[in-house]
């Protein structure tokens, strides 16, 4: 039999194996479901939060095991560890079906070992780092008892005043869903149910990135073309990567709550895009809709909600309190319960825990994998590749052996937990890697390093300056690490100015005024407006936040024993009035040809139109990479509306966009 056939009849075997696995689990879904009474499948569809079981005794910790305990919970999230997870299973298998409890967790960017945050990855480019970080992140909470994780985040983002930028791969579609299989296929393995892997979850459903003025939880309004060019692809490769299940989000589109959107939930991916996972609301969002004034009461919410495809509700309680009464009044069809209720137990079957609700609870494994020290090699790797060239006047990067004296300066410069930034569940901050540290490693026993913090991150003095001015003047080469808190990005951190907070950028220009050469390394979750140290810094490297090895790869690019290859995962306006701004933009009636010439033309009169610094920018040792950039040109040049070139190699002069946009 020739090669070719015997592919053919082993993925035909495959195919038949799957459908067969498929068709058992079926059956078994459909054989419980006859079992189950009309409260205890009610209870599939409900999640609550388990963070009051581990803390401290709360009166809502008794009513929550008692819930548990009679089958009214189907999963939990923010229970985490061998220990809690064995415990509080032990309690749901006390339920007349003994149904096991799913238990999820936002594991974002990493786990234990704490990853760069999802757009410093986007940077990367690199699938296969990205894929291997996702894996190392499910490998580690899997072996803690987690089956289920609230990523990855796909949603395109134009406005990095929205604090979760941070969270997703930037503003390309194309960028966007190949991340979004690239994490899928890490966090979920080649098939569902090893003790390795974790349900995924793609979120937010959908389009929530485009909250209007970048103000979470605002609405969204947008044209059928713009939400299926633009925001939609990464969802559709994630349903075609065979991700596990769905999160809607919180914003409402086009007047309608998208955990109320049957058009989404309904139409586009249970029908069209005929998907079989379940979908699980974001948190409260099922009760949100009163405030958003879609619903009245909690029971219509719930009616909307399960009516447009929502199957799972996190922390309303609506679906616990209302659906049983609206099944009975008529109002809600029981057909619809069955169908959630089916989804939700399919992937309990799929993940082998009717045969053993402790399989991924298991004390060894815990201990083992947490101890891995390839993980912080690869989080290393991971985190080198996610770093950003955006100028090096001169070859002063790499740092050459002439250097005897480095003065770093900045109030980023020793940090630890900023560098975890937000969604890190178990991040061990002691354990943080930061850049003093991590240069002091590298470099040590060959330069002095000195060191002085100028400022607070969010300061309104200047008292430090006259001692980190000292410090420049008896350096041969200024480093400084400025940027963002940690913390300045995430759920709920809009910003209505991106510039560097505090007194950063004047701390910048009197260590600058010396005369020394600076470098400057920027950190945040977003991009920053930073057009002082863009015009007079000699060299800037953006690092967005690089996780628990930032310092190590920090080393590693700036003494040049690895080479920069980030690309920027979005475009950094000149000012926050250009914004949204992006590469794939539609064309104008009257694009500037000429710089300068704006008369009558789409322009701003008192602002270029070009950014910063472009999607898919970034600079290494060597020569230019603008493969990302390449992309951008080809899709553009049909529309002639966009020219960018820029000086190439040598000189490695900061490019300039010779159009605008
Ligand atoms: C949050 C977030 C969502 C997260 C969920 C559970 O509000 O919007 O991304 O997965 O709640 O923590």
């Amino acid at each position: 039999m020739k090669k070719y056939q015997l592919f053919l009849c082993l993925l035909g075997l495959n195919v038949s194996i799957a459908s067969a696995q498929d068709k058992h689990i079926d059956k078994r879904v459909d054989s419980l479901l006859r079992l189950m009474s009309l409260k205890e499948k009610i209870g599939q569809l409900n999640q609550y939060s388990g963070r009051e079981l581990t803390g401290p005794v709360s009166n809502r910790k008794d009513e929550l095991l008692k819930d548990i305990k009679a089958g009214m919970v189907g999963s939990m999230l923010n229970v985490k560890g061998v220990k809690d997870t064995r415990a509080i299973q032990a309690v749901a298998l006390q339920s007349r079906l003994k149904i096991p409890l799913l238990f999820s967790l936002d594991v974002v960017h990493g786990y234990k070992t704490v990853f760069p945050v999802p757009l410093a990855e986007a940077a990367s480019w690199n699938m296969d780092a990205i894929r291997q970080s996702a894996h190392i992140a499910a490998k580690e909470a899997a072996a803690s008892g987690i089956h289920w994780t609230f990523a990855p985040m796909v949603d395109i983002a134009r406005d990095p005043r929205w604090g979760r930028v941070m969270e997703g791969a930037g503003e390309d579609p194309y960028l966007g869903s190949a991340i979004a299989r690239a994490r899928i296929l890490g966090f979920q393995g080649e098939k569902l149910g090893g003790t390795d892997a974790l349900m995924a979850c793609v979120k937010h459903f959908a389009a929530y990135g485009a909250a209007f003025a970048g103000r979470d939880y605002n609405p969204v309004d947008m044209s059928e073309q713009m939400l299926h060019e633009v925001y939609l692809p990464p969802f559709k490769a994630a349903a075609d990567a065979g991700v596990a299940t769905f999160m809607n989000s919180f914003n409402t589109l086009n007047g309608i709550p998208a955990t109320a959107s049957t058009y989404l939930q309904r139409d586009i991916l249970k029908k069209d895009w005929n998907y079989k996972g379940f979908v699980v609301s974001d948190w409260g969002s099922v009760r949100e809709m009163i405030p958003w004034g879609f619903a009245q009461n909690l029971a219509d919410a719930s009616e909307f909600a399960i009516t447009a495809g929502s199957d799972m509700d996190m922390e309303s309680g609506a679906y616990i309190g209302e659906l049983e009464n609206l099944v009975k009044s008529g109002k809600v069809k029981p057909a619809l319960i069955d169908d959630a209720v089916k989804r939700i137990l399919y992937k309990k079957f799929e993940l082998g825990l009717f045969d053993d609700p402790y399989k991924f609870s298991d004390f060894k494994r815990e201990e083992l994998v947490m101890k891995d020290p390839e993980h912080a090699r690869i989080a290393r790797a991971v985190a080198t590749q996610s770093i950003v060239l955006l100028k090096n006047e001169k070859n002063l990067l790499p740092l050459n052996a002439g250097i005897k004296k480095i003065a770093l300066i900045g109030p980023l410069v020793k940090a630890k937990a900023d560098l975890a930034s937000t969604w890190t569940v178990y991040a061990d901050t002691a354990n943080m890697t930061n850049v003093y540290d991590g240069l002091q490693q590298k470099l040590g026993n060959k330069v002095e390093l000195s060191y002085a913090k100028g400022c607070e991150l969010n300061d309104t003095v200047s008292t430090g300056f006259n001692l980190a001015v000292k410090t420049a003047e008896a350096a041969d080469v200024v480093l400084m690490v400025l940027g963002e808190a940690g913390d300045m990005t995430g759920e709920a951190k809009s910003r209505a100015n991106i510039d560097l907070p505090g007194r950063q950028e004047a701390l910048f220009n009197a260590v600058k005024a010396t005369g020394k050469k600076v470098i400057v390394v920027l950190m945040a979750g977003r991009p920053l407006v930073f057009n002082a140290i863009a015009e007079k810094a000699d060299a800037i490297v953006y690092a967005f936040w690089l996780g628990a090895e930032a310092g190590n790869a920090l080393a590693d690019v700036l003494s040049g024993a690895e080479n920069p290859s980030g690309k920027l995962p979005l475009t950094f306006p000149r000012s926050l009035g250009q914004i949204p701004l992006f590469y794939n933009h539609a064309n104008t009636g009257r694009p500037v040809t000429k710089p300068g010439d704006i008369r009558y033309k789409s322009a701003y009169i008192d602002a270029p139109n070009s950014p910063l610094y472009a999607f898919g920018y970034g600079l290494s040792y060597t020569s230019f990479e603008y493969s990302a950039l390449n992309i951008a040109q080809e899709v553009i040049k049909k529309g002639e509306s966009l020219k960018l070139s820029f000086k190439s190699g040598g000189d490695q002069k900061r490019g300039k966009s010779e159009a605008e946009f």
